[in-house]
């Protein structure tokens, strides 16, 4: 490990070197759901934004898809000179399994064997929580380069019968690395803000699988191994926690919010997302959307709308980012951004 130091009284930054995104090749329109739910294309429309969702096919994991966008994250930094990782961090929801984390895995699969590696569970926060845990990581010297990976399948978690979820949940991964530097280079992350409030678990919650219901006599219900949304509150939370983050960073960089560029929202709905950026008065266009095309991916969301961006050259060296999550728990955070320069990217979906 050999961090770049900034100064001799300022810890290293993390800043951006390498970004992919990678989704499941199968796609689920809304038409297809309306052929086994009581739903329509104009309801999730207009209710969530989404048209489409890929998802796993049977025997897809998590890590599988970490994997994918883990290579191609990793490829982008070494064509921009960074070529190898101190630690790996995987955000996600849907682990491969209860018990190893699904880092490890990934890291020996991507030939990462012996690099620190561990899983965040922070739900649709989870890359948020990631940055600030590789940027802890880099600022204490203990690492020098990360590759942080948010990385989901709620096609596992949802029951494909309940039409109030399986509207809005799509699979994804999306990959950031990140290396030591200078808190005022361009791809710098900072100025975090990050919160939670579990007297809120049981809005969104998987009830059965782990110490909780094991340590309960019986088998766990059909209900209770499947995604469980209470939708109206989380909707309600979303919005006022994600515009009280974002302006707590903003404030804490001394930013004002005409200074953001672009705000990159976890991509809950499309509704929630503009309701953030009115709230913020920031105008809707310059909100980073790509919920339309893969759904919520929960903690893949923030990455690949950023590489989605990035491929269609929305975003552009230079532009400040303010990008914001929330998610079960509650949990909820921020933080800032400037875009770097980085190699090309290719389109993760059409
Ligand atoms: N198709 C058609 N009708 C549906 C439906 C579907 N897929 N899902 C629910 N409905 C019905 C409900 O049964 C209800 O019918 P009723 O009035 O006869 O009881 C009606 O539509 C309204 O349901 P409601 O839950 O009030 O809808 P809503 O406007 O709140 O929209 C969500 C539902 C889930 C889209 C909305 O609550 C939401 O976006 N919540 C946030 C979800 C989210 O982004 N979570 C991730 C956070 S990380």
């Amino acid at each position: 490990m050999s961090p770049t130091t900034a100064g001799p009284s300022t810890p290293p930054a993390a800043v951006l070197c390498g970004l992919a995104g990678w989704v499941p090749s199968r796609v689920v329109t809304n038409e297809h759901l309306a052929r086994r739910l009581d739903t329509d294309d104009t309801w999730i429309r207009t209710r969530t934004g989404i048209r489409q969702r890929h998802v796993v096919d049977p025997g897809q994991a998590t890590s599988d898809l970490a994997v994918e966008a883990g290579r191609r994250a990793l490829a982008a930094a070494a064509a921009n000179g960074t070529d190898r990782v101190d630690a790996v961090v995987v955000a996600t929801t849907t682990p491969d399994r209860t018990c190893p984390a699904t880092a490890p895995s990934v890291a020996a699969r991507l030939g990462l064997a012996g690099a620190a590696a561990f899983d965040i569970g922070a739900v649709c926060t989870g890359f948020v929580y990631g940055l600030a845990s590789a940027a802890g990581l880099i600022a204490a010297g203990v690492a020098g380069r990360v590759l942080l990976i948010g990385a989901d399948t709620y096609s596992t978690i949802v029951d494909p019968l309940d039409r109030a979820n399986a509207i809005i949940f799509g699979d994804g991964a999306g990959a950031v690395v990140l290396r030591a530097g200078h808190p005022g280079e361009p791809g710098a992350v900072g100025h975090f803000d990050l919160g939670s409030d579990g007297a809120h678990e049981a809005l969104i919650t998987v009830a059965a699988g782990g110490s909780r219901q094991r340590s309960r006599p019986g088998e766990p219900s059909h209900q209770d191994r499947h995604f469980a949304m209470r939708g109206q509150e989380v909707y309600r939370h979303a919005v006022t926690r994600m515009a009280e983050s974002a302006r707590a960073t903003l404030s804490r960089a001394g930013w004002k919010t005409d200074d953001v560029d672009h705000f990159v929202p976890h991509q809950a709905n499309l509704r929630i997302l503009h309701s953030v950026a009115d709230d913020l008065g920031l105008p809707r266009e310059r909100c980073v959307t790509h919920v339309e095309s893969v759904g919520n991916t929960g903690a893949a969301s923030i990455p690949l709308a950023l590489a989605d961006a990035a491929a269609r050259q929305t975003v552009r060296p230079g532009d400040r980012l303010l990008l914001t999550a929330f998610g079960g728990g509650l949990t909820w955070g921020s933080c800032l951004l400037t875009w770097p320069s980085l190699p090309h990217q290719e389109r993760t979906t059409p």
